[in-house]
């Protein structure tokens, strides 16, 4: 589904909450349209297949709760922890470095040094290893893939996972240079990525709505949104990619409290958190912030 009708450029200035409201009401309805219409409409749009690691079978015995049984409160507790940490500074040693992850790593070490075993510290990596290492997806999907970081992360823990990665591949993103696919592959090679790499180049409004038209039987274990930190860009992201999110499947969304983009918190807020088919669990002390999902109901 092209969504045209979305004037992305304009939308970092500061929005009034009526208009925001609306704006996010027009594109539920619009997202939901096209999938009635069958535009993208996934192949059991009722009830998406469950995340095999993250559910309780109770055949044999009566079931009495929800299936799924990872919850926020233990992918928090796993994203904050010095061992999850500790695996975030090994994995960015493998990778060709940037100032960002050369800071990242500095920073890491500061902390820990200071703070031994009581750190709490998040960010998209930590979670990312906790998601990784709890959901053991199968299949991964990425919208902002940049340099492959957050890729490695999910390959150095499942290695033979399915990956789907969008990028445009901004040049010189944040300042740094953003090679492209090519370096990307090097990247996850250098990490000893087994799995299918399928890397999608171009604007992610047309080519995630695309992928799905082109892939109705495919759903994901996990799915990050870090691509367009626009504020109504990020929110189509979250949208389109919801319906193809397994039960018990988890979505990771950056830069919740970054002072670049303030208003992601809002679209975390309004987008997910208001969701009830989903638990969130959000880290906002220290750095840009992150939130994850966790789809408990179909
Ligand atoms: C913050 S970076 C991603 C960082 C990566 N997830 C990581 O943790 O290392 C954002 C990326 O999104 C890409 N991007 C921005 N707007 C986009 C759009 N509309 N469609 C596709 N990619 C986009 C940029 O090219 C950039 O590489």
């Amino acid at each position: 589904m092209a969504v045209s009708w979305l004037p992305t450029g304009v939308f970092s200035c500061q929005m009034s909450t009526i208009t925001r409201t609306r704006l996010f009401k027009g594109l539920r309805e619009k997202l939901s349209q096209s999938s009635r219409s069958g535009v993208s409409k996934p192949a059991q749009a009722d009830r998406p297949p469950f995340s095999a690691n993250t559910v309780f079978d109770s055949t044999g015995v009566r079931e009495f709760f929800d299936p799924v049984i990872l919850n926020p409160g233990t992918l928090g507790a796993l994203a904050v922890s010095p061992e999850t940490l500790r695996h975030g500074l090994e994995l960015m040693e493998r990778l060709e470095p940037d100032s960002y992850t050369q800071y990242l790593s500095a920073y890491y070490r500061t902390g820990l040094e200071r703070f031994g075993e009581h750190w709490r510290y998040a960010d998209i990596i930590t979670v990312l290893v906790a998601v990784a290492q709890c959901v053991r997806p199968q299949s991964y999907l990425e919208i902002g893939v940049r340099r492959g970081r957050s890729l490695a992360v999910v390959s150095s823990i499942c290695p033979r996972s399915k990956i789907v990665g969008f990028d445009m591949w901004v040049p010189d993103y944040a300042g740094m240079p953003n090679p492209g696919p090519d370096f990307v592959r090097s990247e996850l090679d250098k990490i000893g990525h087994l799995g299918d790499l399928t890397l999608i180049t171009g604007d992610s409004h047309k080519t995630v709505p695309k992928y799905f038209e082109d892939h109705p039987e495919m759903y994901f274990d996990a799915i990050t949104v870090d691509g367009d930190h626009s504020e109504v860009g990020a929110g189509h992201d979250l949208l389109t990619v919801i319906p193809r999110l397994k039960l018990g499947g988890v979505i990771v969304f950056d830069d919740i409290s970054s002072p670049v983009h303030p208003y992601l918190r809002d679209v975390w807020r309004r987008i997910m958190e208001a969701d009830d088919r989903f638990l969130t669990w959000n880290y906002t002390e220290l750095g840009y912030g992150v939130g994850l999902a966790i789809r408990k109901r179909a």
